[in-house]
Parts: C-alpha cells; structure tokens; sequence
C-alpha cells in the first residue's frame, strides 16, 4: 500500500475521517506502529526526553533527529512521516530553515516537517512552503518555548491561539496540532480553519489525535501528563521477562535443549 500523500491527509478533514497519528523514533517501532494501520507518525523532537533522557526538548540535534528518521523513514510503508524540527532549526532566518528542513527531507524518507509556532513562524512557514516541504504547525504549549511559557501549563489565551492558528493556515501549513489547550477553544479552532487539527491534550473535538508512543505503551515513567491515556503496561511486560530471562540464566533453565544446535 503507497505511503498517505499530504493532500491525502489534508482532505480526511472534509471526508469526517478522524486522523490517529503517534510518535515512532526508530525502525523497530515504526514498523509495528504503520503495521497498526494509522494515518501519521510523527519523529518527534520528544525523543530528546523519552528516548535520550534530557529533561526537555531542548537538546536534541538536527542530525540527531535526521539520523532517527532515517531509521523510521526506512520502516514506514502507508503513514505519512512527519519529522519535528528541533530548537532552534527554523529561528535562523528563512534561508536557514529552507536549508534545515531541506536537509530532513533529502536524508530521511519523510515526507513533511512540523514546527512550533504560529504567527510568529508564518513567514517562514510560507517559505518552506514556496520551497515544496510541506509544513505542519504546532500551536499551544509549545515544548521548546518552555522557558519562556513558564512550565507545561494548559494555555487559555483565545485570542492568541485563534490568530496563531489562522496565520498557519494562511501560511500554508497542511495540518496544525495543538497542544495543552482547552477542549472547548479546540473545538473552535478546528471550526474555524479547513486544515486538520491534531489535538495533543486538546479534546475529542479535533480532528485527529497524535500521542507519544511511549506514554501509550506504558514505557515512559514517572507523573504523566492528564492527557495522557496508556493503552498497554509494556514497562511491567519488559521487567516481567528480563527478571525471567536473569533467573533462567542463574538456575541453568535458559537455554535448553531447543535453543542450541547438536
Ligand atoms: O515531539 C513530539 O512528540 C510532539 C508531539 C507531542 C505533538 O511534538
């Protein structure tokens, strides 16, 4: 089956068909992932914290994030591949960006790139666009601007958030997320531009979902955020077999007769 176009994915907005996408960060996971059947994966600078164990989003590399997507771009054979821009890739003028987000399409098979921002990015978000890379925009809490928001906090300013979305749209962005915002906010957003909303946190009423993979699969731990659902308990399975795996090797009973050769 063809990888979703862009303007695939764009459409399942008119067509009332809701979006699942999720994060993957390597081939194993991207496969099993796409062999799920959703819409989107997304190669998300989040791997500075699930996957390097940074305590934000920060510190993540562009060719950190390219050498990830190369290996997710690899696996996925139906989802349209999304890789994050990480901070501060895109702040660096629009040459930069062009050059930046140019390089995560010529070296990983993706097929659009995602950035934090709204009005402020539109510029350069219609200059990806010129360019032919296709953008998705981020809007709400944005992760990379956590300094300056203060924490991971839920954000209200309607006005804002309306105007950011609408200069993304007009921009050119295919899709937008939005992160950490009201349901009800969300809801008027996702009314309000023809482009899919991908909620984060954000309520049932957008028009798709995105999550990161790990808090869905119960891997990452400590508090998670309440948007949160963990739909399997894999950090008790890993542990299970491990400490079965370690007792097996102590008393003699891995391997046996079937594991080795005569
Ligand atoms: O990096 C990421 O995983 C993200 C999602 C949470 C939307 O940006």
């Amino acid at each position: 089956m063809p990888r979703i176009t862009v303007p695939e994915f764009t459409g399942f907005k008119a067509a009332h068909r809701k979006i699942a996408m999720v994060t993957a960060y390597d081939f194993a996971f991207a496969r099993l992932v796409d062999a799920a059947g959703i819409e989107g994966i997304l190669v998300g600078d989040s791997m500075s914290m699930v996957v390097q164990g940074h305590d934000s989003t920060l510190p993540v590399t562009l060719d950190e994030m390219i050498y990830h997507a190369e290996m997710v771009g690899r696996a996925v054979e139906h989802a349209l591949v999304v890789v994050d821009m990480p901070f501060p890739s895109f702040h660096l003028g629009t040459h930069r960006a062009i050059e930046n987000a140019g390089r995560i399409l010529k070296e990983a098979r993706c097929q659009a790139v995602k950035l934090e921002g709204g009005v402020e990015q539109a510029e350069t978000i219609a200059a990806l666009v010129r360019a032919g890379i296709p953008v998705m925009a981020h809007c709400g809490l944005r992760p990379q601007s956590i300094h300056t928001l203060g924490g991971y906090k839920v954000q209200r300013d309607e006005a804002e958030l309306m105007a950011d979305a609408q200069a993304a749209e007009a921009a050119g962005a295919f899709a937008i997320v939005l992160e950490c915002i009201p349901r009800g906010l969300a809801k008027k957003i996702t009314d309000a531009i023809s482009i899919p909303t991908i909620g984060i946190g954000a309520g049932a009423d957008c028009d798709g979902q995105v999550l990161v993979l790990h808090d869905l699969l119960g891997i990452t731990s400590g508090t998670m955020p309440r948007f949160v659902k963990t739909f399997a308990d894999l950090k008790t399975d890993v542990t299970r077999a491990v400490t079965q795996y370690r007792d097996e090797v102590r008393s003699g009973a891995f391997p046996a007769k079937e594991q080795g050769y005569e």
